[in-house]
């Protein structure tokens, strides 16, 4: 199994730059199957995840050709199948993705249902609801969901909460659905804007992603194009609170500052002098972080992938700080591993509360999910001693080359590669 190996306490310093968007090049991925024409994606971050995605696309019949400095070459312009391989949607819950998709140009399509993970039950009811909505007859058949039609009707659909997935998955279906879809209290993720921008790229007519209400006018068919996927903000943040945590001057490049304001907000409160152009942003921490509270929340407020990230800058804050999730039930799993490096945490329902310690201590801790595992990579470079972090597949399934990034700055970090077993979300 590979670990990541860390000697704390090194002074982070210079310049980090950021990789294409995981929750973005997903669901675009998924999307180039609407279309029977070539498209060409740039900035595609090489992630486990997207090679799962990939596989996922061939197996449908999709040509996809990895051509290189994070460009992908699609063409599903010949048979495709209508059936997602169990094993692929089990180990990616986001194969999800290709459902809307498929019965958009299929008019059916059969996926496993995904399954829970580490960090919730994660169901996909709303994206069900959403393809009735549009005309699908749907049922759960062998474990699978299944939706068929003869048509897509465009129709006005009210989600039950703002899921970020199921605003994808319908929003791709409604492309080609006859009629105009209005889809309301949709997610507004800086994603699901990239999604509708890929998509209006190549022809489809969306409008009003980004805010409560998507109408999408449907079309025949898309076209072929080129596309760049947004930075991703994730990424940014984590390193943009990794500065912060490490009394460093660390740039942050690539990103884009305004997907990040509940964060840098944050970060201001608790001391940090935190500056952004356009496209990058740097961090300067004083001698003690000061503790905050958060919720996470959905876009724009605090994101839930950014809550083990701040949880191990609390860790270290002067006084009392609180996490409140409310977007997953079960997102927790790092307090017990941050624990085991010395930090003091007590969990009341959806609330963590953390005393900020002086110094937290190396340990052996395990990624438990992926933002989780990048919270202990965290940790482990302001702490004392050796932390060495198992289950770094997790890690590898949305940064790409963390270690060699991180090492640029100055850490004492390395990475101890031996074959992993199959992955589980
Ligand atoms: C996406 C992101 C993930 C992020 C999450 C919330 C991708 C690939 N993943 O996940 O990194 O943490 O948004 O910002 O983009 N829910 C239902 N029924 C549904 C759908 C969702 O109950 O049909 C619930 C989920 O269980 C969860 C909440 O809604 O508690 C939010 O989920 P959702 O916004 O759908 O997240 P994902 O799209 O799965």
């Amino acid at each position: 199994m590979a670990k990541i190996i860390i000697e704390g306490g090194n002074k982070l310093s210079g310049s980090i730059s950021v990789s294409g968007a995981k929750n973005a090049a997903l669901p675009i991925m998924a999307g180039v199957i609407l279309s029977s024409e070539p498209v060409e994606l740039a900035n595609v971050p090489a992630l486990n995840d997207v090679n799962t995605m990939d596989k996922v696309l061939q197996a449908l019949g999709v040509k996809v050709e990895n051509v290189g400095n994070s460009v992908y070459r699609f063409n599903a312009s010949g048979q495709l199948g209508d059936e997602a391989p169990y094993e692929l949607v089990k180990s990616m819950r986001a194969s999800f993705f290709v459902m809307g998709p498929l019965l958009a140009r299929l008019k059916k399509a059969r996926i496993p249902l995904p399954g829970g993970c580490a960090i919730g039950v994660r169901p996909v009811n709303i994206h069900l609801k959403g393809f009735e909505a549009l005309g699908a007859t749907v049922s759960i058949e062998g474990g699978c969901a299944v939706a068929v039609a003869d048509k897509l009707r465009g129709n006005k659909i009210v989600l039950d909460f703002p899921s970020v997935g199921a605003t994808e998955n319908l929003m791709m279906a409604a492309t080609l659905a006859e009629g105009r879809t209005q889809i309301e209290n949709s997610a507004q993720e800086p994603e699901i804007i990239d999604l509708a921008n890929f998509l209006n790229t190549i022809g489809a007519k969306i409008n009003g992603a980004g805010s409560q209400t998507i109408t999408i006018e449907g079309v025949d068919k898309l076209g072929g194009g080129r596309y760049s996927v947004m930075p991703d903000r994730v990424e940014a943040g984590t390193f943009a609170v990794m500065g912060a945590m490490n009394k460093g001057n660390v740039r942050v490049e690539n990103c884009d500052p305004s997907h990040l304001h509940a964060l840098i907000n944050k970060l201001c409160e608790m001391g940090v002098e935190v500056s952004y152009d356009e496209n990058s942003i740097s961090v300067h921490a004083p001698s003690r972080l000061n503790a905050v509270e958060i919720k996470t929340l959905p876009f724009p407020g605090f994101a839930t992938d950014l809550q083990a990230q701040l949880m191990a800058a609390m860790c270290i804050a002067n006084g009392t700080s609180s996490i409140t999730e409310t977007i997953f039930e079960n997102r927790f799993m790092h307090v017990s591993e941050l624990a085991r490096m010395g930090a003091s945490i007590t969990i009341h329902d959806r609330t963590a509360v953390i005393h900020g310690v002086e110094m937290l201590k190396g340990a052996p801790v395990s990624a438990t999910d992926l933002r989780a595992g990048a919270a202990m990579v965290l940790a482990g470079l302001v702490a004392e001693g050796r932390t060495e972090i198992s289950q770094v597949f997790h890690i590898d399934r949305g940064y790409e080359n963390l270690v060699g990034r991180v090492r640029n700055l100055g850490a004492n970090i390395e990475r101890v590669d031996e074959p992993d077993p199959a992955t589980e979300e």
